[in-house]
């Protein structure tokens, strides 16, 4: 085994003890340091998971001996604090979004490229057996020429269980902001790149109340969209439908599979993309019944398979995966979406997108390519 790549994680609120916990599995990931605005969040974090340094984002910043900052802030400090790590000379991972706006994207990749640095992103849930046995279905031809696909996200919001859930409701926030990442990463990795695309938006809950614990009781004011219907039409080709909700209930689709894909040979339903390892199905003309597809790989990781990725992409200069191209082209199209609301036309993507490698299948858990 090579010396593992140091890390240190910006933002320590409720998804770092999930990056944690999965990094523990990832021999090739050393978390070395961690920081947040509130320093007891550090502290605790720091605690709980053997972390040896607690500091400030200045401190983290300036540790040369750090090669990654794993970045899980809240949306709108991603950019700025991707460009700062950027600036440290440092690899830099943020949890998704990418940015707030194509602006702040495109800056990151700008002055990463110029800095000979590597921007990561999530989701890596694209990553997990799921989806990659999708993807393997979908290019295998198994279900002919892919015609169409449908992807629901329809809940009520977060403001019932999230401890803060404020960002939720700003820009950068919203159902699409929030969760379509998970979606679209999916959707191109399947599909490919986007040819154009159209949405319409409302703020159908304008003011919600915060019934989590700590904040019970208190009102926010809904300042983006928190329901989005888009439609996208893919360069190979399909056109299909995705709807993305903080403002609905009992949703009637199968939460099992939310996204389904149509092809011109068979049906083909696709597991939750916000997990890593859901079950595939699918079932052809003929067929009585939906008919399960064994994972083609492996099967286990979680939040942090993407930033491990990246540390073997630094060590032997290949591409890495959940890398900021792809997450630029979520961010383009999320906004996308939006300015198509606003303006009643169609939106075509600002740059190309490539589909990044298949995982590969050979290799154990815990392993990936160099
Ligand atoms: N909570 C989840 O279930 C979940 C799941 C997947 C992804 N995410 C994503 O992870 C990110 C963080 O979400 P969360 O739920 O952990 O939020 P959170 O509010 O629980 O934690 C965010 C932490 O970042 C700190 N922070 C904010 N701005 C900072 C700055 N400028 N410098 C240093 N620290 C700063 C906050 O003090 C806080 O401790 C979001 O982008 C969210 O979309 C969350």
């Amino acid at each position: 085994m090579k010396e593992p790549v140091r890390v240190g994680i910006i933002g320590c609120g409720a998804i770092s003890g999930n990056y944690l916990k999965n990094a523990q599995n990832l021999p090739i990931l050393d978390i070395v340091a961690c920081a947040d605005l509130i320093p007891e969040a550090a502290k605790t974090r720091a605690e709980e998971y053997g972390i040896p340094k607690v500091c400030t984002v200045e401190e983290l910043l300036a540790d040369d001996s750090i090669a990654i900052v794993l970045n899980l802030t809240i949306p709108r400090a991603h950019a700025p604090i991707a460009l700062q790590a950027i600036a440290s000379g440092k690899h830099t991972y943020a949890e998704k979004p990418f940015a707030l706006r194509r602006e702040e994207g495109e800056k990151i990749l700008k002055t990463a490229k110029e800095k000979g640095v590597l921007v990561g992103c999530a989701p890596d849930t694209f990553m997990g057996a799921g989806i990659q046995t999708a993807r393997k279905v979908i290019d295998d031809g198994l279900i002919g020429e892919p015609v169409s696909f449908t992807a629901f996200m329809m809940g009520r919001g977060c403001e019932a269980w999230h401890p803060n859930p404020e960002f939720y409701y700003e820009p950068g926030g919203g159902p699409m902001f929030d969760m379509g990442p998970y979606y679209l990463t999916a959707l191109l990795n399947l599909l490919g790149p986007v040819k154009r695309l159209s949405g319409l938006a409302a703020i159908a809950i304008p003011e919600r109340t915060i019934t989590s614990e700590a904040k019970y009781g208190k009102m926010i004011h809904v300042t983006t969209p928190d329901h989005l219907c888009g439609s996208i039409e893919f360069v190979n080709g399909a056109v299909g439908t995705i709807i993305t909700s903080f403002a609905t209930m009992h949703a009637t689709y199968d939460g099992q599979f939310p996204i389904t894909i149509y092809g011109d040979e068979g049906t083909l339903r696709v597991p939750d993309p916000n997990g890593f390892d859901g079950s595939v199905q699918i079932r052809h003309a003929g067929d009585e019944d939906w008919v399960d597809v064994p994972h083609a790989f492996v099967p286990g990781y979680g939040r942090s398979v993407g930033v491990a990725d990246m540390a073997y992409a630094i060590r032997s200069r290949r591409a890495h995966r959940a890398n900021g191209e792809q997450a630029f082209a979520v961010l383009d199209a999320m906004q996308g979406f939006l300015e198509s609301s606003d303006t009643g036309r169609c939106v075509t993507p600002a740059t190309s997108y490539q589909r990044p490698a298949p995982m590969p299948a050979e290799l154990p858990f815990g392993e990936l390519d160099e």
